[in-house]
């Protein structure tokens, strides 16, 4: 009865926790993601070498007709030099996700053929002293009509490197992400990953 109730309090706490604490735009509704046979919860720590492919992703208890956009960023990537604030990395952008009619475990799953405008690449987070795990977000938005990254986040999507979300938001005029999801690789995780590129 007990473990119940103490369950019961730490998932609804959960329910409104699906974007790291700070992290801007907040979102309540959980994207499932699984690599393989693991689900993520929320802020769940993952082997390097288990994420080195892109996941399945879904969602539960809704019917979903349109096209939908995927971003995932890495948003503890370290800065240059000393104090460095730290920066992003995009890690995939994604276009044109549509019910699969298929589900898993519950969940309504997503599926596209398009492998831009930014292809997937696992995490791989640089060795740091002390250690710092890094936070992979995974923000899924409505994908409006004829969507095209906008001018001004072109380079920027290009070079993978620190993309505000908020600004693409605003910059590429989405509505407010509709799931989202996080999970955490370890700083230097030296398990198998099969490319070359640190982030
Ligand atoms: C998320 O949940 C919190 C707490 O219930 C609420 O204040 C907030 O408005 C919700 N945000 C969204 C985007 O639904
Ligand atoms: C199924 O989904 C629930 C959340 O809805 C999760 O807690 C559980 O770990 C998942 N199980 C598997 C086998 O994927
Ligand atoms: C989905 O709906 C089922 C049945 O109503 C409920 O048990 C479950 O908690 C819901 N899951 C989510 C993630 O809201």
């Amino acid at each position: 009865m007990l473990f119940t109730t103490v369950a019961a309090i730490l998932f609804a706490g959960t329910a409104f926790a699906q974007t790291p604490a700070g992290f801007a735009p907040a979102v309540n509704k959980t994207l499932d993601v699984y690599y393989g046979t693991t689900y993520i919860t929320p802020g769940l720590l993952v082997k390097k070498s288990s994420v080195s492919k892109i996941p399945v992703i879904g969602v539960a208890n809704a019917t979903l007709t349109g096209k939908y956009l995927l971003a995932m960023i890495d948003i503890d990537a370290p800065g240059q030099g000393a104090n460095a604030k730290r920066g992003t990395v995009l890690h995939a952008l994604l276009t044109d996700w549509t019910a699969s009619g298929a589900t898993q475990n519950g969940s309504t799953l997503l599926t596209t053929k398009a492998t831009g405008p930014a292809s997937y690449f696992g995490p791989a987070p640089p060795a740091e002293t002390p250690q710092h795990p890094h936070k992979y977000l995974f923000i899924l938005h409505e994908q409006p009509a004829n969507f095209a990254v906008p001018a001004s986040q072109k380079a920027v999507v290009q070079s993978r490197l620190n993309i505000d979300w908020v600004k693409f938001i605003a910059d590429a005029k989405l509505s407010e992400p509709l799931y989202a999801n996080y999970l955490q690789v370890q700083s230097g995780d030296n398990t198998k990953r099969g490319m070359e590129f640190e982030a």
